[in-house]
């Protein structure tokens, strides 16, 4: 195996088509598609390993799909304003196939995180590259889903992990509010005035557990280690608030396996709750925001040694799943589980950059 990193180039590279879509993973049976999350993680892992072109072309990709769904996001937002309740195909897709038109299986796709984390990295690659021609190109974009989201963030929506459609989620939310606060601040009159605030005072009153961290969703006092991102990156709160701080106590203590990775959350099922490296590259992300370098570096070695021999990273490994009942039933329905997974590969080329800086 060449090195991790050059590996990582080029199984990105290789699922990128040439008008910029990324597919999630080239060999998993439901992942076909390109998502905005997965998606702009990999641009964002990709821009920190010095591939700009491939970061942009997906850029690019997404400026000119989304506008082509203006008619849908009218419609919606129109229903919205008559006081009608939305059908769940009227929402905008959570997941793209790769020539930009819409899939056609059922998809639980009113979810709203993607969105806000495009808007979030696409300010970050344009203000980091004074790319001022991909921020016009990506205008109408952004237009549209600044309404989208302005209209809908208090309606419950899946989770980034395509659960939970009835509840609230602070991770969405954080992810909404980073993508806002940075288009405010690369224009500001293109943002309500206040909506950033409202989103965040609205996780603030309503997501805090009564031990004083993050919480699940709405009514749920678990923890999900999503949950990281309401301060890495998004810093809905900044990384040494106390509530962020009792999150990631409590990610340690209820799911990061001892000289492991951690999980999605405690009662995750998905091909029986695997440990994530995507995850464990996130906890790891937060521990240098923290200045804890050294547990930093032990998960990103840890993650490395779960590459196969090929270089490949997993989107989840089986060897500690949380419940083992529920593994076969799901590689009877759907095969193998996701590898490689190009969001890993993502957030690995990510954090060996920020290992590189720190
Ligand atoms: C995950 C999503 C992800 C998608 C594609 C799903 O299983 O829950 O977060 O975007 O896979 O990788």
């Amino acid at each position: 195996m060449s090195n991790l990193i050059d590996t990582s180039i080029a199984i990105i590279l290789a699922g990128q088509s040439a008008n910029g879509a990324v597919v999630a993973s080239p060999t998993f049976s439901q992942y076909g598609y390109s998502w905005l999350r997965d998606g702009m993680w990999i641009a964002y892992g990709m821009d920190a390993a010095g591939e700009y072109d491939s970061a942009r072309r997906f850029y690019r990709w997404a400026a000119e799909t989304l506008p082509r769904y203006q008619t849908k996001a009218d419609l919606l937002l129109a229903k919205l304003a008559n006081g009608d309740t939305p059908a769940e195909a009227d929402y905008l897709p959570t997941r793209f196939r790769l020539d930009g038109d819409l899939g056609t299986e059922d998809w639980p796709d009113f979810q709203l995180d993607g969105y806000g984390a495009w808007l979030w990295g696409l300010v970050k690659f344009v203000n980091r590259h004074n790319d001022d021609d991909l921020w016009a190109a990506a205008r109408p974009a952004v237009v549209l889903l600044v309404r989208y989201l302005a209209a809908l963030w208090q309606s419950p929506n899946y989770d980034c992990w395509e659960e939970h459609r009835q509840h609230i989620h602070p991770a969405t939310l954080a992810a909404i509010y980073g993508g806002l606060n940075a288009v405010r601040q690369r224009e500001p009159a293109l943002v309500p005035v206040g909506l950033p605030e409202a989103v965040r005072d609205f996780v603030l009153q309503n997501a805090v557990s009564a031990d004083g961290h993050f919480m699940k969703y709405l009514g749920n006092n678990e923890v999900d280690s999503s949950l990281l991102w309401i301060a890495v990156p998004y810093r809905l709160v900044e990384p040494t608030d106390s509530r962020f701080l009792a999150t990631v106590a409590k990610i340690e203590r209820d799911i990061l396996r001892p000289d492991g990775g951690v999980y999605r959350y405690a009662a995750d099922t998905y091909f029986g709750g695997g440990e994530w490296l995507l995850l464990t590259l996130w906890l790891a992300w937060a521990y240098i925001e923290l200045g804890r370098r050294d547990e930093a570096a032990k998960l990103i070695a840890w993650v490395e040694s779960q590459a196969t021999a090929e270089g490949q990273l997993a989107e989840q490994v089986e060897g500690h799943v949380l419940d083992q009942s529920y593994f076969q039933p799901w590689v009877d329905r759907w095969g193998t589980s996701a590898l490689p997974l190009l969001w890993s590969h993502g957030m690995y080329l990510l954090l060996k950059s920020l290992m590189k800086e720190d």
